[in-house]
């Protein structure tokens, strides 16, 4: 018997994510000699900055390491409100704000709670591969609606509306996004928020990247829509991936519902990294992520011209995050292809377009500035070398 019979039925539907692939023949190549030069990979090359690190270790040698609160400790929930306040022109109360483990785990509750079987959540294409994911879990209906550079590659209200049906549940955006490092204007953030709610649906604002953001002050959706549903994490802007630490901030009379999902599925978020994100909110380590964010910026501006002089479209400029989407249709028909073929003729790993998406995936690759200026001048390099063949 087919062991996949044994299986629910959503497993078969959940895709693998691409880049992890890419990343294994990239590191295959490396295991027989050669170097690669790494702009698949979606997460930042800094470490940890040491104040958050000291924090730990005095944490894990108390020995105090024991449940939390499904909600997370109150000093960092705390700490989190301020943060808003101080940096993302919000007022948010600690009693709104959730700790979770990883944004990923805040968007699966938030998806847990708004999500009934067959229902829809409206989505770019392209974007963050996992939320489609999570919401088919659920078996709910991703609805994953084409976006370009006409819109930033971003939802518009427009667009909300005219794909809206008796289904829909709620809206998701990125903003920054992944891949496309673009944003949504604060008015159009305003008017997909009115729209969604005069038809009765949720608003779901992933601000994972907005800590990275290059073109003017970072401002949360929250300062916009004070009843939608913020989703970030420390992961990104704090350097601090492993550690599986996001958080959300709800409308206040969700934290109950979102509570009792959070003790079902995990009981806590994990106590060493709470403990430890404390010291993210000190002045020693804002000046380290603020110095970093600068790196990024550095490294966004040496990038995007580079790769248009190489003859790769990009036809809007990334404010945000450390991701570029770049059409690759002068050179390949399929990314999938070109990216393999960059891969063993360059030395270079990138993402396919596909990863995020169906609409004009297969003409487009995501490279990703996580890897210092040095080697971006290198990737650059071989790209030219590559290409000019
Ligand atoms: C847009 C976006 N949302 C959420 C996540 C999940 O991140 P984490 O679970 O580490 O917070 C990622 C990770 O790359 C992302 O790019």
């Amino acid at each position: 018997m087919d062991y996949r019979a044994q299986l629910a039925a959503r497993v078969a539907e959940i895709a693998p994510f691409h880049v992890m692939e890419v990343q294994t023949a990239a590191r295959a190549l490396e295991a027989q000699g050669r170097s690669i030069v790494h702009m698949e990979i979606g997460e930042p090359d800094f470490p940890t900055p040491a104040p958050v690190i000291a924090a730990a270790q005095a944490a894990i040698a108390s020995g105090n390491i024991y449940y939390t609160s499904a909600l997370g400790l109150p000093e960092l929930r705390a700490a989190i409100a301020r943060h808003y306040a101080d940096h993302y022109g919000a007022s948010v109360s600690a009693d709104r704000v959730i700790v979770t483990a990883g944004s990923s785990a805040a968007l699966l509750l938030v998806m847990a709670l708004l999500v009934d079987r067959d229902e829809s959540i409206l989505l770019a294409d392209p974007g963050y591969p996992c939320t489609r994911q999570f919401v088919r879990v659920l078996e709910g209906m991703p609805r994953a609606i084409p976006v370009g550079p006409e819109s930033n590659y971003q939802l518009t209200a427009q667009l909300v509306e005219r794909h809206w049906s008796p289904t829909t549940r709620g809206v998701l955006i990125a903003s920054p996004s992944n891949p496309t490092g673009t944003e949504v204007p604060a008015q159009e953030m305003q008017r997909i928020a009115a729209t969604v709610a005069a038809r009765g649906g949720r608003f779901i604002v992933d601000e994972i990247y907005l800590g990275l953001t290059y073109q003017g002050e970072p401002r949360s959706a929250l300062a916009l829509a004070d009843d939608a549903f913020v989703i970030s994490s420390f992961s990104k802007y704090f350097n601090m991936t492993g550690w599986r630490l996001g958080w959300i901030v709800a409308p206040e009379r969700h934290v109950r519902d979102l509570e009792k999902l959070a003790q079902n599925l995990y009981i806590s978020p994990p106590t060493p990294s709470q403990l430890a994100a404390l010291a993210c909110f000190t002045p020693a380590t804002h000046d380290i992520v603020e110095q970093r964010r600068r790196a990024f910026r550095e490294r966004r501006d040496f990038l995007v011209p580079a790769l248009r002089e190489l003859g790769f479209r990009i036809p809007v400029t990334p404010t945000g995050g450390f991701f570029v989407y770049a059409d690759c249709s002068a050179f390949a028909e399929d990314s999938a292809t070109f990216c393999r073929d960059v891969l063993d003729g360059a030395g270079v790993a990138i993402t396919p377009g596909i990863d995020f998406g169906v609409h004009r995936a297969s003409a487009h690759v995501r490279l990703s500035y996580t890897v210092g200026m040095e080697k971006l001048q290198e990737g650059i390099h071989r790209l030219r070398r590559f290409l000019d063949r």
